[in-house]
């Protein structure tokens, strides 16, 4: 496992663009499934979790050839419906793989992805909306079997706007026969970038970006191009980045709508904003605690309250951070006690009480998120500090070390010799 080595208190500047989103990226590479052809995405970040989708992809039959951002991926000889159980385990959003293999091959086998790091993470809603288009799932032994003769439209009503269920029963309703329509659809942004891939594939989506989508069933889509929309949570990570270092942070090649509840908690901090048409300036400012829940977009994204909370612990006063889409999302919060943060966690709600500063310590990423935010801690922490399974923030950082270096920042890997 890799280690990050990172001397604190410099504070960074200067300018940094943004990745191409890996939560756009990973449902418009299991949507490219949907035709026989040759897709070509730009933008692709180089993740792990990027690679594993590759992997099951060409597992799946697809050839896929990368050059630096943009990848090509030929499905003409996908001829299986099949997840194995160890790449199902690596990464639980090949879960959303149900949907297309569906459409395209009207049967798929996977196994249950079962729970992760941050909560149980239970599928019922993606089954309940694959259901509602005609298919029939069986669940045994750990296995989902989803088959169908004729997927036909019909109304899809989410008690609560998952993202992954969302894009599923998009990408399961295009090939299906007549209309279907999504109610209490998630809003996030990239569900309108899936939108897009799917409509330039020859898909009839609308509604996309609000509560309700309607997708008309088409009996064919052809292969596409298409740019992966940027990164707003890695955007809202350099800005905190920004923040928690009193630095002075431009992140550029972004779509500042997307960030607007970002935006509006670090003003509320003390923190001085710019924004452009594609890019947002943080800079210092006094700050001081504020109370947050993380929500469904448009509000304050779930992905962005670890590392937001690794700021707080160093804001004037007291804040509530409260965590009401995932269990399990407080692990940081040990990991942030050991750099002198005061944190108590009741249930879903962490309180924070400023200090001064933190210090240096050895630490360890208990998962994506989680290790964003002690990467941020270590940034603005007196000393030096050690952030040891790296290979979770690998999974959705793209060589954040190096991105942070060109702002100034003293971090460096530690690779594990094998
Ligand atoms: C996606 C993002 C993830 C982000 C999350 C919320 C990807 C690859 N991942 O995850 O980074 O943190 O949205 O913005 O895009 N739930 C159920 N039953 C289901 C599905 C979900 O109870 O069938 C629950 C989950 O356990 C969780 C909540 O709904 O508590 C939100 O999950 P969901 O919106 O589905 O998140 P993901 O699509 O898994």
């Amino acid at each position: 496992m890799d280690r990050f080595i990172v001397q604190g208190e410099v504070q960074l500047c200067g300018s940094i663009a943004v990745s191409g989103a890996k939560n756009a990226t990973l449902p418009v590479m299991a949507a490219s499934l949907l035709c026989s052809g040759i897709t070509v995405l730009h933008n692709v970040p180089n993740l792990r979790d990027i690679r594993i989708m590759q992997e099951i992809l060409t597992l799946l039959g697809a050839k896929i050839v990368r050059q630096q951002h943009t990848m090509i991926i030929d499905t003409t000889g996908v001829n299986k419906a099949e997840i194995p159980e160890n790449l199902m385990r690596e990464m639980r959003a090949s879960v959303f793989l149900m949907g297309p293999l569906l459409g395209r091959f009207r049967k798929v086998k996977l196994s249950y992805p079962g729970g992760c790091a941050i909560g149980p993470r239970p599928i019922n809603l993606h089954i309940k909306a694959l259901e509602k288009i005609g298919a029939t799932v069986i669940e045994s032994y750990g296995y989902i079997d989803a088959v169908s003769t004729k997927l036909t439209g019909g109304k899809i009503q989410f008690d609560f706007p998952s993202v992954g269920a969302t894009e599923n029963a998009m990408m399961a309703a295009v090939l299906a026969s007549g209309v279907t329509v999504i109610h209490n659809a998630a809003r996030e942004p990239e569900i309108i970038d899936l939108q897009a891939f799917l409509n330039k594939m020859g898909a009839k989506v609308y509604g996309a970006g609000t509560d309700t989508i309607r997708i008309e069933g088409v009996n064919k889509l052809n292969a596409a191009e298409h740019t992966i929309m940027p990164d707003r949570i890695e955007a809202g990570t350099f800005l905190l980045a920004g923040a928690i270092t009193s630095g002075d942070v431009v992140v550029e090649g972004i779509l500042p709508e997307y960030l607007f509840s970002v935006i509006d908690k670090l003003q509320e901090i003390g923190l001085q904003i710019d924004i452009g048409y594609n890019y947002i300036r943080v800079r210092a400012g006094e700050m001081r605690g504020v109370d947050v829940n993380t929500l469904p977009y448009p509000g304050f994204p779930t992905d962005l309250q670890a590392p937001l909370l690794s700021l707080l612990t160093i804001a004037k006063g007291s804040s509530i951070i409260t965590e009401t889409i995932f269990e399990n999302r407080f692990k940081h919060v040990d990991e942030l006690t050991r750099m002198g943060a005061r944190i108590k966690v009741e249930g879903r709600t962490a309180i924070v009480r400023g200090v001064n500063g933190l210090t240096g310590a050895i630490v360890s990423a208990p998962d994506l998120r989680a290790g964003g935010a002690l990467v941020l801690a270590a940034l603005a922490a007196k000393g030096t500090s050690e952030i040891e399974h790296v290979s979770h923030i690998d999974r959705g950082y793209e060589q954040l070390e190096v991105k942070l270096r060109s702002l100034g920042a003293n971090i460096y890997r530690l690779k594990q010799v094998t």
